[in-house]
């Protein structure tokens, strides 16, 4: 067996963390329980249907209406029990329709998906965990109302993959985003990449494009332009990729740059979209952010959004700057989106 390289692991990182602001102890201890649960879950998730049938369906259905998988309530199960010895007052999952109220002496709230991407469960693709920690609010009313803060309080946020690598991507509110990486042997996560840039060379989006037809002028003129190519007003050439799991199309984002959209539609319920404000989107905006990109929810930073509800929904955009730069610009000038759209001079053949 070959040696461990002797780099930086998580705990350590959690430690220098600590020792440069010894307020984020308890955040450290959250993120400990985190690690731990993390591992647990590679453990289950490598066996697949060896485990159990972790793809099968519960026959419930979570708050929004998703079928929840066996995997999706052992996740929550596990994380749950992971946080019971950290200082977090109160957890909101995306399996839960209430927030739990755990340690009422706790200064913590967490925010989660336990489960991201679980339609991907037994077609062996990845899927992730995805974590957001925010500091409660001294008068806060309920349980509710301390999850209710935009994602610029978060204290640190980030994401597990769970795919040909187990990875932890995290981010404290000061400081570079990072990636690590687990060593199964080691049963630890080794620091593998410190301050990863969004990069603004790769010309690559993520999109669901079979919602074209329901999508608002300004997105399909945008990804009418993307799939134009040279030929178009961007002159760019792009290329496709689609996971079906947020963090594995945000992972691939912080590592080699490119777009993803999630935008609103026409179809009923999905006005802001799919993904959840509180866990999902505001954990990929901090690190995306700490890594020099960007997200929007379309038009405004999502990191300033104040959450109407806890399981709210927001549009999402994110990763390079100058690409969600440009969709805003597609949303806040409709010259720009009516003379960039491929389609334009169709569009004045019809007026006429
Ligand atoms: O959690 C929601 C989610 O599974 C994300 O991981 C993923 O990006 C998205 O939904 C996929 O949605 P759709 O199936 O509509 O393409
Ligand atoms: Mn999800």
């Amino acid at each position: 067996m070959q040696k461990i390289a002797e780099t930086e692991d998580f705990a350590s990182y959690l430690d220098q963390m600590v020792t440069l602001d010894p307020r984020l102890s308890g955040t450290a201890c959250v993120l400990r329980a985190i690690e731990a649960a993390a591992i647990e879950m590679s453990d289950l998730i490598s066996l697949g249907r060896l485990y159990g049938q972790l793809g099968a369906s519960r026959g419930s259905t979570n708050t929004d209406g998703d079928v929840q998988k066996e995997l999706d309530v052992l996740a929550n199960d596990l994380f749950i029990d992971a946080f019971k010895g950290s200082p977090v007052a109160a957890v909101v999952s995306e399996e839960l329709s209430e927030p739990l109220v755990l340690d009422p002496a706790g200064h913590l709230v967490v925010a989660m998906d336990p489960l991201d991407g679980s339609s991907n469960i037994d077609a062996n693709i990845s899927i992730g965990t995805i974590f957001s920690i925010l500091p409660m609010i001294a008068d806060a009313n309920g349980p509710e109302a301390h999850f209710l803060q935009t994602g610029r309080m978060q204290l640190a946020a980030g994401f597990v993959v769970y795919g040909p690598q187990t990875s932890l991507v995290c981010a404290f509110e000061s400081g570079p985003t990072q990636i690590f990486i687990l060593d199964h042997r080691a049963r630890r996560f080794i620091r593998a990449v410190s301050g990863p840039v969004v990069g603004t060379e790769y010309a690559e989006y993520a999109v669901n494009s079979s919602n074209y037809r329901y999508w608002d002028p300004p997105v399909q003129a945008f990804i009418d332009d993307c799939v134009q190519g040279t030929d178009g007003p961007l002159k760019r050439n792009y290329n496709m990729r689609w996971t079906g799991s947020l963090v594995a199309d945000a992972y691939r984002i912080l590592l080699r740059g490119g777009i993803f959209l999630y935008p609103g539609d026409q179809r009923t319920g999905y006005k802001d979209g799919r993904l959840r404000l509180l866990y999902e989107a505001n954990p990929v905006a901090f690190v995306v952010e700490r890594a020099g990109g960007r997200a929007t929810n379309c038009v405004h930073p999502i990191l300033d959004i104040v959450p109407s509800a806890i399981h709210a929904r927001v549009p999402l955009v994110f990763g390079s700057s100058d690409t969600v730069e440009l969709v805003t610009r597609y949303h806040s000038d409709p010259q720009f989106s009516a003379e960039h759209a491929p389609l334009f001079g169709k569009r004045g053949l019809m007026r006429i």
